[in-house]
């Protein structure tokens, strides 16, 4: 039987997405990822943006969808202080309400264009419900995080009524009972002053999720099926694991920043399975001290690395200012640093052993499919979740728990890379990558999900569903 996407495609009867994405480059990345998807099954895409995906290049780079900007209201400071994210989060929301709800009025109403199927969401937005529900519009929610981590988030609140927060260090190692495999230091906390602020967002983030038409996971069934099944339990409502969203097919780079091409012809030199490749993501910030143990503990390792320092991520710093001095001369050809690398082409590549990540989800998934085993040193929120179910859970990773030593981290790299127990993680990551790709082949379950995702999106069109 003809699926209702091919029909829809076949009558040529286009309807448009309106996508609204958090401007962060880790939830930009899943955002227009998931526009090039719909756009492939027969959607037309609106992107409605804020700061940081304001780049010329965005529209530039993808000629087939329409970009909406809006104000945010932020000076260029509290733009450049996106690192301290839960104000960040809170003035964005507090900013973005009225403009956006205008933006959204305005492209509804505009009858020469296609009808409005619905909208996509981050669920980061925390007025997105309010609004689509007063303008009848159904509203899905993209979460850039995996199921797991998510679920702990939610549990946040339960967990500082049974005392695990706020977290003491006596305290460290102590199983989170409700939670397994979690210890009370994987709990996702942030570092914030505005705890207040904190306590809403995550409330907020809960009831988005749950009154939405669907949630859109840049994850996939086969991986998290018990933390599926849990909040399939506890959320009740449709949900579509459909990642990884890179997969399906090659899309234009979604970086916010220009990569640089030099760090695939310094790969080119090297043997295979041979460089630890460096990369905290686009948030993620080390104080002084944590970046010359880096350092050392690489030099030490006397493996091959790429290092992926991006300017303003270690504190007080432009960029290599505390290398310690001669450190580059010393090193010689055996390390390259950048301050941004094509990271999908680089986990790629074959001269690439292990990466050292802060475990973001989105590295994390892209390491996955590229059969990457990895070292887990995580820095705030969900990335403490992930990098306990990659060591421990799935078991392709080694988690760098510890203070960042340079004795420590020499000795990890060297595991990875050179060490028995590093090929047998290599062999365990290398089914996770045959499992992620199957998934987005036709049959495979994100495939199967992202069929129902269209069907969702057109029946609660035709009715109106909120
Ligand atoms: C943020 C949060 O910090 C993270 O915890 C959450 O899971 C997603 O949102 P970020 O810190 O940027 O994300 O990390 P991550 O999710 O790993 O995303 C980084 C993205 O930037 C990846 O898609 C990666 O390919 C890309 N990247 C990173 C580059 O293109 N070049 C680089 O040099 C480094």
């Amino acid at each position: 039987m003809e699926s209702q996407t091919e029909t829809h495609r076949k009558q040529k009867k286009w309807l448009r997405l309106l996508l609204f994405p958090l401007p962060l480059q880790g939830h930009v990345i899943p955002m227009l990822q998931l526009a090039n998807l719909l756009y492939s099954k027969g959607f037309s895409i609106t992107i409605i943006h804020t700061c940081f995906i304001s780049s010329p290049k965005y529209p530039s780079k993808n000629p087939h969808f329409t970009f909406h900007s809006i104000p945010n209201g932020l000076s260029k400071s509290e733009c450049s202080n996106a690192d301290n994210l839960v104000s960040f989060i809170s003035l964005l929301n507090a900013n973005c309400a009225e403009p956006f709800r205008d933006c959204l009025v305005k492209l509804l109403s505009d009858v020469s264009d296609e009808p409005v199927a619905g909208l996509i969401s981050d669920s980061t937005w925390k007025f997105t419900d309010s609004i689509a529900k007063s303008l009848q519009l159904p509203r899905f929610v993209l979460r850039t995080t995996n199921i797991s981590s998510f679920l702990a988030l939610a549990a946040l609140p339960l967990l500082q009524e049974k005392g695990y927060l706020p977290k003491q260090e006596s305290q460290e190692e102590k199983p989170v009972i409700e939670l397994p495999p979690l210890k009370v230091k994987d709990i996702p906390v942030f570092k914030t002053q505005d705890q207040e602020g904190l306590h809403q967002t995550i409330a907020a983030l809960v009831e988005q999720t749950k009154s939405c038409t669907g949630v859109i996971w840049n994850s996939f069934e086969e991986l998290e099926h018990g933390s599926l099944t849990d909040f399939r339990y506890n959320f009740r409502v449709p949900i579509f694991p459909i990642g990884p969203l890179h997969k399906y097919f090659p899309v234009p780079s979604t970086s916010l920043l220009s990569q640089d091409q030099s760090a695939i012809s310094w790969l080119n030199k090297q043997a295979p399975n041979s460089v630890i490749y460096v990369s905290f993501g686009s948030v993620a910030s080390i104080e002084k001290s944590e970046f010359v143990e880096i350092a050392w503990g690489l030099a030490n390792s006397e493996q091959p690395f790429l290092w992926v320092v991006r300017p303003g991520s270690v504190i007080g710093s432009e960029w290599l200012e505390p290398l310690p001095k001669g450190f580059m001369e010393e090193i010689k050809e055996r390390g390259h640093v950048v301050k941004w690398a094509p990271q999908q082409e680089v986990l790629a590549h074959t001269a690439v052993g292990g990466f050292w990540t802060h475990s973001g989800w989105n590295s994390t998934l892209e390491s996955f499919c590229e059969g990457v085993p990895m070292i887990c040193h995580p820095c705030f929120g969900d990335q403490r979740v992930n990098a306990r179910y990659v060591s421990d859970v799935w078991r392709i990773g080694v988690h760098l728990e510890n203070k960042v030593d340079r004795f420590e981290i020499a000795k990890v790299v060297r595991k990875l890379l050179v060490e028995a127990e590093g090929h047998e993680i290599r062999d365990r990551i290398l089914q996770f990558k045959k499992m992620a790709n199957q998934s987005t082949q036709q049959q495979g379950s994100s495939y199967r999900s992202l069929e129902s995702l269209v069907s969702q999106i057109l029946s609660s069109q035709s009715q109106g569903k909120l």
